[in-house]
């Protein structure tokens, strides 16, 4: 097959829920219809469980063995796509914002009866600002739910979205009947009872016809007639190019677990779904066919067994092939690397693939050269940009205990920020180290990692931050930002890339801050222009 065909057929995206919402079952399903896995459960299996939250090395080595399920891969109608795993508990939220700028689209699943949650408005703020395509899915039909309007609202409004239903239920519940396919203009009817299968599909051009009322009897015809006059009243008609732009998402509605609504879903999918994007350098915008290769790093995932100190970086390809046993230049260390087993993802499991292809993601055994952001080219002076730092939640000194392992320490801290576990600050002051989470659990993560990986000791302080603000650099005349840096001299301190940072203790005083300093610019994220 062609280069420019193989890019054509790949599909890259990722699923984005907040947990319980039914993420984990609809990749299953849609694994199920590409014949990469044979029943139900295999992934499911490998999903961080709910009781382990309070059981950070249970997670840890679930998150070992979810290696594999980091990205399934399958074909489908001749397409390969790529589903990239976003963890969804909440620890873990960095890992998803950093996965999400190596998607070229998402798909976001809401639960029917608890409508736009938290963590969904933040992955989905997150997709907004990088204009990526989205699609939604309304899951859980076959439960009571919101009225399928009140819904499409709170879509509206809380997640700032601008819908148009693809699809739309006939009943919720316990009278849930089926769903008009509004993209393919037919209905999918529930088999009975049981509500497990679907009895069949039928075209339906011409909802005026009489025959609706023979099928889902005249109640439901009607209603349905009224719903879909209004669909089309109120929602614009569903246009690709602004879907593609990120400005309309469309929404289906089924039930994940009864299979309903998911083969119409990945069949609209791959229709629609962007093949691989280009990607915004710092230096120029690359696209997915230039025949050199080009990705980044967007993952690296520590191998957990001490004797096996290896890691395995997940990189992009963004532009050309990546061939194994090819030199590549890391861009950061000004090096050439070959690699010899490159490993490819398919369903759930991994290969040594000879070549891949934009869209697609290898994973490459690691000894400590990789830091997540960095760019691989044939030779070319490129630096990926788009992976910010948000502000932690938590933030705590961290201290070594034991004197005669000071390198130790530093060097296992250097590595667990170089795969993204947590965001260093060193302090201007007096050099002292803080590490900001995401979540508490991290903080465990890392002392039993610093010990059983790195053989060092540390303790942990608590430092009071309410929030980390990046400080834009200003001109060094600036009385302001002279007096600013004066003045707060004891709330800063640097990132990881040498970024001024200042550490606000509250909102109050962030507010006091930005009210006496109004030139000093302050930022929520690590990237800006
Ligand atoms: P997540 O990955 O987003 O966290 O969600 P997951 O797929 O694990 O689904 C969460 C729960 O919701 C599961 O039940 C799952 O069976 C259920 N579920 C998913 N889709 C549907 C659906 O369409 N209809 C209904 N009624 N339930 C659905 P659980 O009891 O937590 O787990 P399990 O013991 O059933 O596996």
């Amino acid at each position: 097959m062609s280069f420019d065909k193989e890019i054509l057929r790949r599909r890259t995206f990722g699923i984005i829920s907040h947990p319980d919402a039914g993420k984990t079952t609809l990749t299953e399903k849609l694994l199920l219809f590409g014949g990469a896995i044979q029943e139900a459960g295999a992934v499911k299996n490998n999903k961080i469980k709910k009781t382990a939250t309070s059981d950070f090395m249970e997670i840890e080595k679930q998150r070992g063995i979810s290696v594999a399920t980091s990205v399934l891969a399958f074909i489908y109608r001749d397409k390969k796509i790529n589903i990239l795993d976003t963890p969804g508990h909440k620890d873990f939220a960095e890992d998803t914002f950093r996965t999400l700028t190596a998607v070229d689209s998402v798909i976001v699943v809401i639960d029917v009866a608890k409508g736009v949650e938290e963590q969904t408005e933040k992955l989905v703020e997150v997709c907004r600002m990088r204009n990526i395509p989205m699609l939604v899915f309304i899951n859980k039909m076959d439960r009571e739910g919101k009225d399928a309007f009140d819904l499409l609202d709170e879509v509206e409004q809380k997640l700032g979205l601008k819908v148009s239903p693809l699809s739309f239920p006939i009943g919720m519940g316990y009278d849930f009947k089926g769903i008009y396919n509004i993209y393919e203009k037919n209905i999918n009817l529930f088999s009975g009872e049981s509500k497990k299968n679907i009895e069949e599909t039928i075209a339906f051009d011409d909802l005026n016809s009489p025959e609706l009322e023979k099928i889902i009897g005249s109640k439901a015809a009607t209603e349905l007639r009224e719903n879909l006059e209004l669909v089309h009243g109120v929602y614009p008609p569903f246009n690709k190019e602004e879907y593609l732009k990120g400005t309309q998402q469309p929404v289906f509605f089924g039930s994940a677990l009864n299979n309903f609504g998911v083969r119409e879903l990945l069949d609209c999918f791959i229709d629609i779904a962007p093949t691989p994007r280009p990607k915004m350098a710092e230096e120029r915008l690359v696209k997915a066919n230039e025949k050199d290769f080009t990705g980044f790093v967007f993952k690296i995932h520590a191998n957990m067994d001490p004797k096996h100190r290896d890691r395995l970086a997940f990189i992009k390809i963004v532009s050309g092939t990546f061939e194994r046993n090819k030199p590549y230049l890391h861009v950061r260390h000004g090096k050439n690397l070959k690699f010899s087993s490159p490993n490819a993802f398919f369903a759930e499991k991994k290969e040594i693939v000879d070549i891949s292809y934009p869209g697609d993601i290898v994973g490459l055994h690691d000894t400590g050269n990789f830091k997540i952001g960095d760019t691989l080219t044939e030779g070319e002076e490129l630096h990926y940009k788009g992976i910010p730092s948000f502000s932690p939640e938590h933030f705590r000194y961290i201290n070594n205990a034991d004197p005669m392992k000071a390198k130790q320490l530093n060097k296992g801290i250097d590595q667990l920020m170089d795969e993204g576990v947590a965001q260093l600050f060193t302090l201007e002051i007096n050099n002292r180290k803080v590490i900001g989470t995401v979540g508490a659990l991290q903080f465990e993560v890392i002392q039993y990692r610093l010990e059983h990986e790195y053989g060092a000791k540390c303790t942990y302080e608590n430092f009071p931050v309410y929030k980390a603000c990046w400080v834009e650099p200003a001109d060094k005349n600036n009385e302001e930002f002279k007096e600013f840096k004066r003045v707060k001299q004891k709330f800063l301190a640097k990132d990881k890339r040498n970024q001024l940072v200042f550490l606000a203790d509250s909102q109050f005083s962030l507010q006091m801050t930005q009210q006496k300093y109004p030139s000093v610019k302050l930022h929520f994220t690590s990237e800006f222009d």
